[in-house]
């Protein structure tokens, strides 16, 4: 089927993600809440954005941010209340900006009235609701966790003398979707968000509900020949996955005018379609995480290479994850989340020289690809990411546990915090910064992760007076894809791909022609346009004086890190 004759709401959008507990605080509790995200509105609308992605907000203990669960139909005290919640969807609403919630169903909280009673007595009616292992059975077959101190998802409980699963925090265990009585509370508890008016869920991690019950030994061995060497594409492999979603579709999703959008951990691009393809009924779309492994390459003769990663094997990536989707289903774009350090930081260049002009290429990048944009509150603002020294300044789970396991097994925690200031969630949960005054204007009281010292010159409220910021361009380039469906829809074609330096593409349909190049390196670049160009009218650039024209040279020069984008006529 030809996208193009497949239009949507959902395609088109850019979503705008937010961090509850870092966006704004009301009541100087020093954590972001519901009220904070209310008085920011009208802020939120001036993006131009078309849904808000929240984070989870549910009754939590926190173990992991609101990704632990103890109740899914009440908000976390930290954010308020529901009346609250509901203030909000409706401010968003009247503004005409869609809202979607995290669904966090892989587990809940140990805290949770279910897992509460299922751990009691091994004949409760809850006992189904979760994976156990009874103790006479002897040690469970080993599985990964993600944030556990020993690596091991299975955790002894001695109240009914069983292992219960978690493939992430003991506080997470994992709930049993093979349980059918599981499954539709579930749905349940997804009709009442819906019912409510909600827009769609982000699903956390939905790609490893599945597991598989005879639970077989899986050796390192396995798991080299078969996953790569990688959990989680074991875990994405569950034998009734697509059972589980499409019954989701058919229950609930179908009966609602709402997207979706999967966590796509360990799906390879061997398996996406399963999931988005329109007609099997699933999922809407997925984010994959293939972007996200690069890593940086290591310093040669003691000089830091630039771009940091290997640039033309981004480019494959996103050019394959693109056709995958030229036919069938339906592809996301982004460069930072919760789970991410800062985009500039990681992607572009946070240097004070290079920062304003990096962020404004990577954003041009993103508002200019095929796809459903998800953009993460901060990044307009170019916002760079804190690097802590101290393992004391850390909140997240995720480096606190796996500090402790390097610790315990004498491993190199120094190397360890040198690679989280390249990495660590923490670098992206920082709070939003709005102006510069006291704790950057987040909070009255102390900020419950420290704040950015740089938020001195880098805030919402300097940049809204710059015509030049790098905030005025997030919202120019949004307005320029809104007006430009063939930025959305139209098919796209690398150019120039053995380039190390500069990312090359035109993006068109039988309307209209774009020529998007960037630089992701702070050297100047030729590119040589291996198409011939009749017309070429500049429509922004994040630099602001104008150029040599493309046509009487038929090659481009880009300064460091400057990106254009031109629609063009080819002859
Ligand atoms: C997802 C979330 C992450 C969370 C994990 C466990 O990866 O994005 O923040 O820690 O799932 O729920
Ligand atoms: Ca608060």
């Amino acid at each position: 089927m030809d996208n193009l004759a497949d239009k949507k709401w959902w395609k088109e959008a850019v979503v705008y993600q937010v961090y509850p507990r870092s966006f704004k605080d009301s009541n100087g509790d020093g954590i972001g809440d519901i009220r904070g995200i209310i008085s920011k509105l009208e802020y939120i609308k001036s993006l131009g954005v078309d849904v808000v992605w929240l984070n989870p907000i549910f009754k939590s203990p926190n173990a992991d941010n609101g990704y632990d669960i103890s109740d899914y139909r009440d908000i976390m005290d930290e954010f308020g209340t529901m009346k609250d919640f509901d203030e909000l969807l409706n401010g968003l609403h009247q503004r005409g900006i869609k809202l979607i919630l995290d669904l966090v169903v892989n587990h809940s909280s140990d805290e949770h009235e279910w897992f509460k009673r299922s751990r009691g007595s091994r004949n409760n009616t809850y006992r189904d609701y979760y994976h156990w292992w009874e103790a006479e059975r002897g040690k469970p077959p080993y599985r990964w966790s993600v944030f556990d101190v020993n690596s091991n998802a299975w955790q002894y409980d001695a109240a009914s003398d069983a292992y219960y699963l978690h493939y992430f925090a003991v506080k997470q265990p994992d709930l049993k979707w093979e349980n059918p009585k599981l499954r539709q509370e579930i749905y349940d508890m997804m009709h009442f968000w819906f019912r409510k008016g909600i827009d769609g869920f982000r699903m956390d991690v939905i790609s490893v509900i599945s597991k598989d019950p005879a639970w077989p030994v899986i050796t390192k061995d396995i798991l080299d020949k078969y996953y790569n060497g990688f959990w989680p594409s074991y875990y994405a492999k569950g034998p009734n996955i697509h059972e589980y979603l499409q019954e989701m579709n058919r229950e609930v999703l179908s009966k609602y005018d709402v997207m979706t959008v999967a966590e796509g951990w360990g799906v390879t691009k061997d398996d996406v379609l399963k999931f988005v393809d329109a007609e099997r009924k699933e999922l809407d779309m997925l984010y994959h995480f293939e972007g996200m492994q690069l890593r940086h390459l290591p310093v040669q003769n003691g000089i830091l290479p630039d771009p940091k990663y290997d640039l033309v094997a981004f480019k494959d990536i996103y050019t394959k994850w693109d056709t995958l989707f030229s036919e069938k289903g339906w592809g996301t774009i982004y460069l930072g989340n919760h789970d991410q350090s800062r985009m500039v930081s990681r992607w572009g260049n946070d240097d004070p020289g290079w920062r304003e002009l990096s962020s404004k290429m990577l954003s041009t990048f993103l508002l200019t690809m095929r796809g459903t944009v998800y953009y993460y509150a901060g990044d307009e603002l170019g916002m760079t990411s804190i690097k802590f020294d101290s393992i004391e300044d850390y909140r997240d789970i995720d480096t606190i546990n796996n500090y402790q396991r390097i610790l315990s097994e004498s491993g190199d925690v120094i190397a360890f915090l040198e690679e989280q200031k390249i990495y660590s969630r923490d670098n992206g949960r920082t709070p939003f910064q709005w102006d510069d005054t006291i704790h950057a204007g987040f909070t009255s009281g102390k900020p419950w992760l420290k704040i950015n010292p740089d938020y001195i010159r880098i805030n919402a409220a300097t940049e809204e007076h710059d015509e030049n910021s790098v905030l005025n361009y997030f919202r120019k380039l949004v307005q320029l894809r809104r007006q430009n469906k063939t930025l959305v829809y139209g098919k796209y074609r690398l150019l120039d791909k053995e380039n190390s330096k500069a990312y090359t593409y035109i993006r068109e349909d039988t309307n209209k022609k774009f020529l998007i190049a960037l630089n992701f390196s702070s050297a100047t670049v030729t590119i040589y346009l291996d198409v011939p160009i009749l017309e070429a009218q500049l429509l922004l650039s994040n630099y602001s004086d104008t150029r040599k024209s493309l046509i009487e040279t038929g090659k481009l020069e880009l300064r460091p890190y400057e990106s254009v984008i031109y629609e063009i006529q080819l002859r």
